[in-house]
């Protein structure tokens, strides 16, 4: 209703804004790298595993996928993630003292419950569930949970359950590098005030509309886009290309910007808008290789770089400029202009924003 959207015209506009809220209530008011964030047992749990089994549909394996960065380099702990409907019905080979970390905004998805199910079958034990619903079968039936408090979503397209999963893996990521003696007391200091500034960068971010509603007018009359990303923000260029074919209906598709000359470079042409998310990261200057090859075949880049990528707008270069880089939660601010581009493309393409054809918002049937 009216009186529940406030200023906004439709739920997932409102929940986009609503991140900085979300996240400010999603992380503990003391001790954010604490076990018992994870549940009473959650000391014993985390004990002795050795790796990281993450089981998760759509959005949420696109969290799943970017915490695997953070697990392996700042925690050195192998860690694998699957799409749920995949994993629960292929032979694997069970590692009891992995910790399975199912990731779900309902909680009650029928693939990522089966999958759990199916680990514990194997003999997992070791099991956490990250959800946004207290009462769900998925927090009910794992050993551990963590409580994402991004509050109702109602938008079939997730948008702050996915920025709250992403804070709980962080927090999950420090709390073992502790455990683990890999994160010193004075990086623990830098996280944390890092996490506790999110909702003002995240504001900075959101002022951005307005440039972002003029390039989804330039969208709206496309058939196809692709996106671009590297490392820790190729997951994040996944889930920009899902949440516009979502509810736009334009396709898209994202790639690891180093695979661009494997194949996907023959579908480039003007026609052909190219989405690069551009971190000011160790891998800028590969990237800036990538750009330069879509510009040489005529491609249109739309970029969103950090202020100190130096990265200018030029003949077919776009370039909408996010605050500086902000380390390894950096995905956390460049998955925001990609919502908001969706969302007014949407917008712009007349289409059902919060109820897209031919999807439901919580997928409880296989
Ligand atoms: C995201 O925009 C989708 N609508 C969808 O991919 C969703 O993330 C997926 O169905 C998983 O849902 P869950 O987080 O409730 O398990």
């Amino acid at each position: 209703s009216a009186v529940e959207l406030g200023p906004y015209r439709h739920f997932m506009q409102k929940e986009i804004f609503e991140q900085p809220r979300a996240i400010a209530d999603t992380l503990p008011v003391a001790e954010a790298f604490t076990p018992a964030h994870f549940g009473a047992q959650a000391e014993q749990v985390f004990e002795g595993i050795d790796s990281l089994l993450i089981l998760a549909c759509g959005t949420s394996y696109y969290a799943g996928l970017t915490a695997k960065y953070w697990f392996e380099s700042m925690v050195a702990l192998p860690t694998q993630v699957e799409i749920a409907s995949e994993y629960r019905y292929r032979d694997s080979v069970p590692n009891p003292n992995s910790l399975v970390v199912v990731i779900s905004q309902s909680g009650e998805t029928a693939d990522t419950l089966a999958a759990l199910k199916h680990a514990q079958a194997l003999g997992h034990t070791r099991t956490l569930a990250i959800c946004n619903v207290a009462t769900s079968a998925m927090v009910r039936q794992t050993a551990l949970a963590f409580l994402t408090h991004a509050g109702t979503e109602i938008g079939v397209a997730s948008t702050k359950a996915f920025t709250t999963q992403l804070v709980a893996l962080f927090m999950l990521a420090v709390t073992l590098g502790k455990l683990r003696g890999r994160i010193a007391a004075h990086t623990e200091e830098i996280y944390l005030k890092q996490l506790r500034h999110l909702p003002v960068a995240l504001n900075h971010v959101l002022a951005l509309e307005p440039q972002i509603i003029a390039w989804a007018d330039q969208f709206a009359s496309k058939e196809n886009a692709l996106f671009l990303g590297r490392g820790l923000h190729y997951p994040i260029a996944l889930e920009g290309a899902l949440k516009l074919k979502e509810i736009s209906y334009i396709h898209a598709e994202a790639y690891p910007a180093g695979e661009l000359k494997h194949g996907p470079l023959a579908l480039v042409t003007r026609a052909m808008p190219v989405v690069t998310v551009a971190p000011n990261d160790a891998l800028l200057e590969k990237l800036k290789s990538n750009m330069q090859e879509v510009r040489a075949r005529g491609g249109e880049l739309y970029v969103f770089a950090d202020a100190d990528t130096r990265i200018v707008n030029g003949e077919g270069l776009h370039v909408i400029r996010l605050p500086e880089h902000y380390g390894w939660l950096s995905p956390i601010l460049h998955v925001i202009p990609l919502q908001l581009l969706a969302y007014h493309t949407a917008c712009a393409r007349g289409t059902d924003v919060d109820k897209p054809r031919n999807l439901a918002k919580s997928v409880t049937v296989e």
